[in-house]
């Protein structure tokens, strides 16, 4: 009997010391497995600090680094495709010139998306939003974000036919959410995908977000996401307070990443999932 006690005391030992192991910190300080568990990281634009931001390439590296979610950035062609790209002109990100919205999707492909990041990605092509669907849908989630929606007159339909014709717009189902900058978009598209989370995009301006327009935002809106500058445990409670999430951009280093562990937020938005993943400085508080 004592020997069977003694055998369960010491696999207990053994299975605590191997919980604990991954929650040290390179610091020596022990972090929280529970929120590290629990913080969803989202890779923002794909891995794009591996690969080219809004390629392929970029939402399979952030696939293959486990993130929870791609971030990704849709626009619309001159012949009305959805396309997958960050500017309203290609200039930065391809080799070519012009704006999205002046360019069919046949010349859009045409271009090389990757060159400028490194020249082993020159193969890579401006995605359409149904190839990402297609590949990602039921492997990893999709935070979509309209860009420039007001560009675009029908985008908000557009990307509900898509995930409608998937099945993709049912509650809980395919971990999507949809968020602009544009609030009146938003608007347009809850009305449209009233099951789909959206969220509400905050920039450096809105750092004295009052309650009163939190719990507008609320009326339509399940997740206020801001810059990461703005972010205060005050803010994030408030935010909570109103029944939202809270997913602030962008983070590209470790140190930022902590902070925001600090902060109890619900997600992190990165160029760097690894940062999310291992967060050295939490403290433990679960
Ligand atoms: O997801 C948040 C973030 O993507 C918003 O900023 O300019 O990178 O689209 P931006
Ligand atoms: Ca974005």
């Amino acid at each position: 009997m004592r020997v069977r006690t003694f055998s369960i005391f010491l696999m207990a030992l053994i299975f605590m010391s191997l919980s604990i192991v991954p929650a040290l910190a390179s610091s020596g300080e022990t972090i929280s497995t529970k929120q590290q568990q629990q913080m969803v990281n989202v890779a923002h634009r794909g891995a794009s600090g591996h690969a080219p931001e809004n390629t392929m390439d970029a939402f399979q590296k952030a696939f293959e680094m486990k993130a929870d979610y791609i971030e990704i950035d849709v626009q619309m062609s001159k012949d009305g495709e959805l396309v997958i790209i960050h500017d309203t002109t290609v200039d930065r990100t391809t080799n070519g010139t012009g704006f999205v919205g002046d360019l069919t999707l046949e010349e859009l492909q045409q271009l090389d998306a990757g060159s400028w990041f490194s020249e082993e990605f020159a193969d890579e092509e401006i995605p359409t939003f149904e190839e990402v669907l297609d590949t990602y849908r039921g492997k990893i989630g999709i935070l979509i974000e309209l860009k420039s929606p007001a560009l675009y007159p029908g985008i908000e339909e557009k990307v509900a036919e898509a995930l409608v014709e998937r099945n993709m717009h049912k509650p809980n189902n395919n971990k999507i959410i949809i968020q602009s900058f544009n609030y009146e978009s938003m608007q347009t598209s809850k009305a449209l995908l009233p099951s789909i989370p959206h969220g509400v995009l905050a920039g450096l301006s809105w750092a004295d977000v009052t309650d009163e327009q939190l719990a507008q935002f609320a009326t339509y809106a399940d997740f206020f996401n801001p810059n990461m500058n703005i972010v205060t445990h005050d803010l994030v409670d408030r935010v909570h307070a109103k029944g939202m999430e809270i997913y602030p951009y962008t983070v590209r280093t470790q140190e930022q990443a902590n902070k925001l562990f600090e902060l109890e937020v619900d997600g992190i938005i990165t160029d760097f999932p690894e940062y999310v993943d291992q967060h050295p400085g939490e403290i433990e508080n679960s």
